[in-house]
């Protein structure tokens, strides 16, 4: 970055104090309280000068950050931002091992700099990285990338998942060499720091497929509150606690994977589309026993609560399930602890042209430590049986290994080339 572009140490704007007086001076008062407030890993930017509350505008989520280096990349445990770009990348025919190392530095070192509000090297629009609305990068690997660059490394699960009977897939939303997953609270964020790392990309490869995905905007609803996806349902109510021992061992270290891969983890993204006009024709009842839970709260046929365990044995008067053999929820928990995996999905729409062509459903994303134990059995047996199959159909498919974080002075993947 040139030392006078905005967001660089020296450069005070227009009103707001320097990077510099943040680090040196008031920021930390502005952080107890309103980091609260954003996001449990997020720092807010900018500060008084002295103790006491910030002003109003100094509490701006836009002005909030994600810590890009640490032991594991951001964007996984962060708590969901609003909104999420996911952009598989092609590698050239001619990057090799030494290309993949110079461009994976080039995107750790943009990364670091946008996700902190910080112009990107060759940022063209430098206003625009200012307002980092908690933006994270976080980078994954395809099967092709690992491949190229030590192909006895390749973890046993990073690669097509088999097929399942309800796969739909379509080439342009499947597989790809690397993953840019690029999330933040303000839409404007992450269009720029996609075009940035797209750019570094251009020497090295091309765009395969570009997901948009979306949840409520930042501030609707509470903190802590479970998406909702556009069927309506609460979707999110069971999943691993980031921050856990539970997580430590479902998402980070698996002790069967390569030592490249110690703090990372294993990424499943599916697109799947749902068919909300059929969904739209089927009443309440049965929205609700497709799921086995309440559509109202999220509550289970047999509670009161969202968080409420579900009771799988319990009978109706005529001694039909509950809950029913069918429902999802039924049909994707496991009785083996270990088979599960961290749900972390968004919405996706592109609005139809064509009545009764809407393209709406689900960015399903899950991180597992192993893909093959952990995910495929679960969607085996959705395979196998799950009412919501009538109105859900995946229609892209791909699995990523993303690599462990990295120092100030790292980069993202380098445990792969030691
Ligand atoms: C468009 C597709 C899908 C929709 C609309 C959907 C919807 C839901 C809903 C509403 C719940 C109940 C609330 C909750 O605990 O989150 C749920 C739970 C769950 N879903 Fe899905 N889901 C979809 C796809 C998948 C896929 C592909 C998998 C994994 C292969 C999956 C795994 C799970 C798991 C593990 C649970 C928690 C089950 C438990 O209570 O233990 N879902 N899903």
């Amino acid at each position: 970055m040139a030392p006078d572009s905005p967001g660089s140490a020296a450069a005070p704007e227009g009103g707001r104090p320097s990077r510099r007086r943040l680090l040196l001076g008031g920021g930390a008062a502005a952080v107890g309280g309103a980091a609260a407030l954003v996001g449990a890993d997020a720092v807010l930017r900018g500060g008084t000068g002295g103790p006491g509350p910030a002003p109003p505008e100094e509490r701006l989520n836009g002005q909030a950050t994600v810590p890009f280096h640490g032991r594991h990349q951001a964007g996984i445990e962060t708590p969901p931002q609003a909104h999420g770009r996911f952009v598989a990348v092609d590698l050239g025919d001619d990057a090799d091992a030494e290309a993949v190392r110079r461009l994976l530095r080039l995107l750790s070192d943009d990364a670091a700099k946008l996700t902190q509000g910080d112009a990107a090297l060759a940022d063209s629009e430098p206003e625009l990285a200012t307002v980092p609305a908690r933006l994270t990068v976080t980078f994954g690997f395809g099967r092709g990338l690992v491949q190229r660059v030590a192909p006895e490394r390749v973890p046993t699960w990073l690669g097509p998942l088999p097929e399942f009977s309800v796969d739909r897939l379509r080439a342009e939303w499947s597989g790809g060499d690397l993953l840019l997953q690029i999330c933040a609270d303000d839409p404007v964020t992450v269009a720029h720091a996609a075009r940035m790392l797209t750019k570094d990309v251009r020497a090295f490869g091309t765009v395969r497929w570009v997901q948009d995905g979306f949840r409520r905007a930042h501030g609707s609803e509470a903190g802590g509150t479970t998406m909702r996806n556009l069927m309506g349902q609460v979707d999110g109510t069971v999943n691993v606690a980031p921050g856990s021992e539970d997580f430590e061992r479902i998402v980070w270290d698996r002790r069967d994977n390569p030592e490249w891969l110690r703090g990372g983890t294993g990424l499943v993204i599916r697109r799947i589309a749902m068919d909300l006009d059929k969904w739209d024709r089927l009443d309440r009842p049965g929205r609700e026993e497709a799921v086995g839970r309440r559509l109202s709260d999220g509550a289970p046929l047999t509670g009161e609560n969202e968080h409420d365990e579900p009771d799988f044995d319990a009978v109706t008067p005529l001694g039909f399930p509950r809950i029913a053999e069918y429902a999802h929820i039924r049909r994707a928990r496991s009785a083996d602890p270990s088979e599960r995996v961290f749900r972390r999905a968004y919405n996706y729409e592109r609005p139809a042209t064509e009545p009764g062509e809407p393209d709406a459903g689900l960015l399903f994303v899950s991180y597992q430590a192993d893909v093959d134990r952990q995910f495929v059995p679960i969607q085996r047996r959705l395979d196998e049986l799950d009412l919501l199959n009538e109105w859900i159909s995946p229609i892209g498919s791909a699995v990523f290994a993303v690599p462990p974080g990295c120092g100030a002075n790292g980069f993202v993947g380098e445990t792969l080339f030691a």
